[in-house]
């Protein structure tokens, strides 16, 4: 027999394999993967790493891709989407090429697929980790009718400088936070079991630093000592890969001259190493034929060569190791046991998928038409919403009196599907989408009146159209006001530079209010904004963030006061840019800053050095006093950990919900701690006049830090345990830790 010969009769022999494998016992799995890698050839191998964009059918280059995966050079595909589309992709690589090896089907779907929830950073703002587990469940529920395998969600790049315009998709700016909805988003993505159809594998991104970037330009480099990105920057993924999740995507940028995808520390000395990570790592897109770019490989050969050899197991649209790999071990540069390991995590995760037995995991149109934007759905992501807007600001005009039926919706952003629903919104449709303008008349109902005008667009607003807005201000009982940012102002490659409402927003906005009715400003956007004036000004300021599908209605009810605010700031809300970066885990310094400013302090000498609206801030329709933190002992051996408990009372007049926080800060450390790190939180629903007591627990791995790149750990002595409503408002106690 010739070498061609054999090696059909090979895979003959592996279709005969796959077609029994419905029944094959879990440890003949990879025995399975290694008899396919060991039938593979080095063209065949580098396919299997290569990860391509998919195109629409009408383009020309679909033909080429279509091309290329009949010929077995694609592992995977993404931004794919749609039963009969993915079917008919997987079909030419089960049937066309020699070895039938399905491909991985991936998407961006990053807050919902077709029915769009509240943006990640909005979700982050519910503080309740069972309801954003939901929201990944119904998303890839209807992801994988439409074919989807993995998803490239969730990003958990902590963000501390909302001029980078991914801040949108992230968690905010805790580590403890984004680890813990990281690992919500990532159960609910991924549920028990990776085989089941309505599962998907969850790529989290950007592992490094991406949160990070200078200035908040997006992709830029910087310099962060180890030590920092273990604290503060890889905790949430941490989190993810022991939560199981199963792709790492690396990031753009370098976090010391060395960019992630070629940091063979970070992506095989930490994440394999130290967390003991088994899945498959992908570049971001194109960042490996970008190398060169940074200044730290020669060619795209030397690129292929060190991303490889780092770690970073597939290529996304940088098409490098398909053309490279060949070349690279036959040239002996390149040892193939090195490919032969990225092939096999690419090929085990195919197989755990189920990939091998149902290449198209049960996705039909006839699915799709069933699973895909059902009632229960949008009622999700309605609550979702509910869930996740934060009021900013009361006077007492919130919520609006039953009375009122004739409100004016003033500004660009009230009727605005697509800036509804926000960036990135994946199969999401303006045309389904509830603006607040449809939510407020539905809501309002017969008898009710809603008086709209945008008064001008977000970029720019004329003297006739503000005038016109104001004429309808004076004509209503009483008045929102929806301004903000357009969808795609934030999301990525959306820094800005200023933060202030765009356009002539401001201007709209003073003159709205001078007609002195009772007003609420609804802010749209996709990350904190800088709103001293507008602080200043209105009676009243709602958060709404880019909610989504069902965000009108959503807004509406919360408006009318059927539903309590429930949302807390998952970033601090700066005063102005120029006290970015501002979050609530400052460093300690000798020459703190105080109020009024005072000389040799640090700070500003023009502006208050706190915040406008802290971390964890938010108010409700009601008011709560917080207890001190009570401890159930003072001295904590090793081992142990110690109760926390607060009680909280609700002195006002309506129910609703209290969020108690929990920040720790070690006294005496090795190297200077934050002055307070958020540790936990408890969400406790009180009736009016109701007291209840709250507990938190406290243990050592809550007060450890690291001391250096390696070393975590935590010192003896006192630790500040500090409880409170937000960041900027908490009581303290001592614990004092005795191991
Ligand atoms: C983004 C990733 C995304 C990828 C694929 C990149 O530009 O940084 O977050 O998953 O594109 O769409």
């Amino acid at each position: 027999m010739t070498a061609s010969v054999l090696r059909l009769a090979a895979a003959a022999c592996l279709a005969a394999a796959f077609a029994s494998s419905a029944t094959a016992a879990p440890e003949d799995r990879n025995a399975r993967v290694e008899e396919l890698l060991s039938q593979m050839t080095i063209e065949e191998k580098a396919g299997q790493l290569n990860f391509v964009s998919i195109v629409p059918v009408l383009e020309p280059a679909y033909e080429d891709v279509t091309r290329r995966i009949a010929e077995g050079s694609v592992g995977g595909l993404f931004n794919v989407y749609g039963a009969e589309q993915t079917r008919t992709l997987q079909e030419i690589a089960v049937t066309k090429t020699r070895l039938k090896i399905p491909m991985i089907l991936a998407m961006d779907v990053i807050h919902g697929y077709r029915t769009v929830f509240p943006t990640p950073l909005a979700q982050a703002a519910s503080w309740d980790m069972a309801a954003i587990e939901n929201a990944e469940r119904v998303a890839t529920v209807e992801s994988t009718a439409a074919g989807v395998n993995m998803i490239f969600t969730p990003m958990l790049d902590v963000s501390r400088d909302p001029r980078w315009g991914r801040v949108v998709e992230g968690a905010g700016e805790s580590p403890w936070l984004a680890a813990r909805i990281g690992e919500a988003r990532v159960r609910g993505i991924q549920g028990a079991d990776l085989k089941k159809p309505d599962n998907a594998a969850s790529c989290v991104k950007h592992f490094g630093a991406n949160g990070a970037v200078e200035g908040g330009r997006d992709y830029s480099a910087l310099d962060l000592s180890p030590r920092a990105l273990k604290a503060t920057y890889l905790p949430p993924f941490e989190a993810a890969s022991r939560a199981g999740v199963r792709c790492f995507m690396g990031a753009f940028n370098a976090t010391d001259g060395r960019p992630t995808i070629t940091n063979r520390h970070l992506l095989t000395d930490v994440l394999r190493g130290e967390w003991g990570f088994t899945g498959v790592v992908t570049s971001d897109f194109q960042a490996i034929k970008e190398l060169p770019d940074h200044g730290t490989a020669a060619d795209l050969a030397d690129s292929a060569q060190q991303a490889l050899v780092a770690g970073a197991d597939l290529d996304m649209e940088s098409r490098a190791y398909v053309k490279e790999i060949p070349e690279l071990v036959r040239a002996g540069k390149l040892d193939v046991a090195v490919v032969d390991e990225a092939v096999r995590r690419v090929l085990r995760l195919k197989d755990d998928l189920g990939l091998f037995e149902d290449p198209y995991r049960g996705a039909t149109p006839d699915r799709e038409k069933r699973e895909i934007f059902t009632d229960a759905q949008k009622a999700a992501a309605q609550d979702m919403a509910e869930k996740s807007f934060v009021l900013l600001k009361n006077d007492g005009v919130l919520p609006f009196a039953p009375d009122v039926k004739r409100v004016a919706l003033i500004g660009p952003l009230g009727d605005s599907a697509a800036d509804t629903l926000g960036p990135w919104a994946a199969r999401g449709e303006p045309n389904e989408t509830e603006t607040l303008k449809q939510g407020l008349e539905r809501r309002l109902g017969e008898g009710g009146e809603v008086l709209a005008t945008h008064g001008g667009a977000v970029e720019d607003s004329t003297d006739e159209e503000i005038a016109a807005a104001v004429e309808t201000a004076r004509r209503s009982q009483a008045v929102v006001l929806a301004v903000g940012e357009r969808f795609n102002q934030s999301g990525e490659s959306a820094a800005r530079s200023e933060l202030g409402l765009p356009g002539h927003q401001e201007k709209l906005v003073r003159a709205v209010l001078a007609a002195g009715k009772p007003t609420v400003v609804v802010v749209f956007a996709g990350r904190p904004l800088a709103l001293s004036s507008l602080a200043e000004r209105a009676p009243a300021i709602l958060y709404a963030w880019q909610p989504g599908t069902m965000g009108g209605p959503a807004l509406a009810r919360l408006l009318m006061g059927d539903v309590e605010p429930k949302g807390r700031l998952p970033m601090t809300f700066p005063r102005s840019v120029g006290q970015i970066p501002i979050h609530h885990e400052a460093l300690p310094t000798g020459r703190p800053a105080e109020t009024p400013i005072k000389p040799f302090t640090t700070g500003y000498g023009d502006s208050t050095y706190g915040a406008l609206y802290p971390f964890g801030y938010g108010l409700t329709y009601t008011s709560f006093a917080f207890g001190p933190p009570k401890l159930d002992r003072e001295r904590l051996a090793k081992g142990e950990s110690a109760v926390v408990s607060v009680a909280v009372r609700n002195h006002g007049r309506r129910d609703g919900e209290a969020v108690v926080q929990l920040y720790l800060r070690p006294k005496v450390a090795e190297v200077s701690q934050p002055m307070r790190t958020l540790r936990g939180f408890a969400r406790v629903a009180l009736k009016a006049g109701e007291t209840k007591t709250v507990e938190l627990t406290v243990a050592e791995k809550d007060f450890g830090y690291w001391k250096s790149e390696t070393d975590f750990g935590a010192t003896p002595g006192p630790i500040e345990v500090m409880t409170g409503p937000d960041a900027a408002n908490v009581q303290t106690t001592t614990l004092t830790y005795a191991p």
